[in-house]
């Protein structure tokens, strides 16, 4: 059996589970899938990595054009993260006729269009499926099984750092800093971790997934972010005394020429599926119009997880057809395109105020007048002379909901906002 042999960028968390899986089941892989795949050159910053899973040195590389001149290497997987320099990289290698397999969703989301039609040029693949979801082949599905479907609807926890942050102050009142260390020890976390807690890794998984769903780009600048870095424990006791789980959901729409693509915390009611979500684990809930409703759940991030994600997409690459999507079509498809920001949701809406008569009804003046309907107010005593009023209310604008909340602050018996979160 011939060798076939690939290199890796980043010898990290994800990279090392790639190794790490390609090496123990190399002769399973050899049985199985008919090819023997080496990893013959690892590109990082210093040998460091190699010593610690003790590589041979000899394997130890940090020059990217003798790696793209290497022709004995057909494949290099991309796990160092960032837009640059592994944009460069990257493309050096395809201009090479090297393929790809890369688990960064940031450069996907960013340049994706750009690097497609460079490996289609020469002849070689750019493969991601690692990309989105940690070890849930989403990607795959999301392109090979639904071509006679129009995918209506992606609803997703989509980051595992803010999923397991969310579970343990949940379940067992971990606080914010405790919760995000552990998912950072635990390799779930991405090296800047403010782009999992504010939203930005989800909203870079939304733009590929539904991108690919929607047959249309959904440029990540289209979609909504907030992150979970407001989320108190209070609200989160609240949202259980009201029979709601708080989640970080990325939410994808299609209807007709409108997309609607948006990423915040969101109360899941306690029997919805995605709310027994919990950890590091992923979930996307999907709807087509044939198919109907679908979910995928599996562990959204970790070394081996995400590993098996590139493994899979390392034998696809040398044993299949060197492509992997249109998406440089869909620049053209996405004219026309309405990205809809003034979504309609249920709110959750938590204010102190004076404990005073007619503070109450003010506020719900305010609401009302702004076409936002309340379906259920709670009042609580609050500290001092104040209460704490909380609000459900029916569907409504976000548009209307913003407004009527400048107005509500604005009055002289409201003493704070405290939260506003939206409601599935
Ligand atoms: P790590 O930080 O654990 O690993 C990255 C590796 O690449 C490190 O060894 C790092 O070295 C090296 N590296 C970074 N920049 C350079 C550079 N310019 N030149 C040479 N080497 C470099 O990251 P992860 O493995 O967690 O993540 C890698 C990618 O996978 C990211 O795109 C991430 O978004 C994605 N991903 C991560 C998942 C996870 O669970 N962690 C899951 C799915 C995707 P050094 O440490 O010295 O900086
Ligand atoms: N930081 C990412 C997460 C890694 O927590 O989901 C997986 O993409």
């Amino acid at each position: 059996m011939r060798q076939r042999k690939i290199a890796i960028m980043g010898l990290g968390t994800v990279g090392g589970g790639a190794y790490d899986i390609l090496t123990e089941n190399r002769e399973y892989i050899q049985a199985t899938q008919g090819i023997d795949v080496t990893v013959a050159a690892i590109l990082d910053r210093t040998s460091a990595p190699l010593q610690a899973r003790g590589i041979s040195a000899d394997l130890f590389c940090d020059n990217i054009d003798k790696l793209a001149a290497n022709p004995e290497i057909e494949l290099v997987i991309e796990t160092m993260g960032g837009v640059e320099p592994a944009k460069t990289f990257i493309t050096k290698l395809l201009e090479n006729g090297k393929s790809v397999v890369t688990a960064n969703k940031e450069l996907l989301a960013k340049h994706w269009s750009e690097l497609e039609p460079i490996a289609q040029k020469h002849g070689c693949g750019l493969f991601f499926e690692a990309s989105c979801v940690g070890g849930v082949p989403i990607i795959r599905a999301i392109g090979e099984s639904f071509q006679g479907d129009k995918v209506r609807s992606i609803y997703g926890i989509i980051n595992g750092t803010t999923n397991y942050i969310l579970s343990k102050m949940s379940s067992e009142n971990l606080d914010y800093a405790q919760a995000l260390k552990q998912a950072q020890s635990l390799g779930f976390a991405e090296a800047d971790p403010t782009s999992d807690v504010e939203g930005y890794d989800a909203a870079y998984k939304l733009s590929i997934l539904a991108s690919l769903a929607f047959h249309t780009c959904v440029p990540y600048a289209s979609i909504y972010r907030e992150g979970i870095t407001k989320v108190t424990a209070q609200d989160i006791k609240n949202a259980h005394a009201l029979g709601y789980e708080i989640k970080l959901i990325a939410i994808g729409t299609r209807d007709g020429d409108s997309v609607e693509a948006r990423v915040h915390p969101l109360f899941v009611p306690s029997d919805h599926p995605l709310a027994a979500v919990s950890g590091a684990y992923n979930a996307v809930y999907l709807n087509g119009d044939n198919v109907g409703d679908l979910m995928f759940y599996g562990a959204g991030a970790g070394a081996r997880p995400t590993g098996s994600a590139i493994v899979s997409d390392v034998i696809k690459a040398l044993t299949g057809k060197p492509k992997y999507t249109d998406f440089d079509n869909n620049g053209r498809l996405s004219d026309g395109i309405d990205f809809i920001g003034d979504f309609m949701s249920g709110y959750y809406i938590c204010v102190t105020v004076d404990d005073k008569t007619g503070v109450l009804s003010k506020i719900s003046t305010v609401l009302s007048d702004n076409g936002v309907s309340i379906k259920s107010a709670i009042q609580r005593a609050g500290e001092g002379d104040t209460a704490t009023l909380l609000f459900l209310t029916h569907k409504a604008r976000e548009h209307s909901v913003m407004h009527a909340l400048d107005t509500i602050s604005k009055l002289a018996t409201v003493r704070s906002i405290d939260s506003m979160i939206r409601v599935m």
